[in-house]
């Protein structure tokens, strides 16, 4: 069902739309690769934690996190990309209480925090008071990760804090 839900032809629209947007784009793009990698991240993660159903959920909130930005390109993207699986989902039948924690995760997902507290946030195996938050942290951890910023070309100008920026090492480190 979810390899269904991620070839929706209406998702793969929006997708292409995206492309589109950030064509000349020299900063970090919002693809179908960057929606794979997170997917591929964001598995280990939760995998690691116990999480139910840790497999479908990482591929959901992975490829459908960023889809809001065929909408909204800027920080509401979130609520875009959440409104737009929500009604996605709804169709499909999926189970209900999946789709809210898909939904508020993808929600919650975005900012970005120090290279030191995502290892701290690994190697001690954290989470939070709530299922929700534990994922939305991992997605936002995963998506983060994802990033190739020590060998991007845009590095001088990203905006992204020095701290926040990956390092090559960050796959021994996970
Ligand atoms: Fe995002
Ligand atoms: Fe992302």
């Amino acid at each position: 069902m979810v390899d269904k839900i991620i070839s929706d032809s209406r998702y793969l629209h929006e997708l292409d739309i995206i492309k589109e947007i950030e064509k000349d784009r020299i900063f970090c793009k919002h693809d179908y690769n960057h929606c794979k990698e997170v997917s591929e991240i964001l598995t280990i993660l939760s995998k690691r934690r116990g999480l139910d159903n840790f497999e479908e959920l990482s591929v959901l909130m992975s490829y459908f996190h960023d889809i809001g930005r065929a909408f909204r390109y800027d920080d509401s993207h979130d609520k875009c990309s959440s409104d737009f699986v929500r009604l996605l989902l709804e169709e499909y039948e999926y189970q209900e209480e999946d789709v809210e924690l898909i939904c508020y995760a993808i929600n919650n997902h975005s900012g970005r925090m120090s290279e030191n507290k995502i290892y701290d946030y690994i190697d001690n195996n954290l989470v939070e008071d709530s299922i929700g938050d534990t994922w939305a942290m991992l997605l936002r951890i995963a998506d983060q990760l994802s990033r190739n910023c020590y060998s991007c070309k845009a590095r001088e100008m990203c905006k992204w804090h020095e701290g926040e920026k990956i390092s090559e090492n960050w796959k021994q480190r996970i």
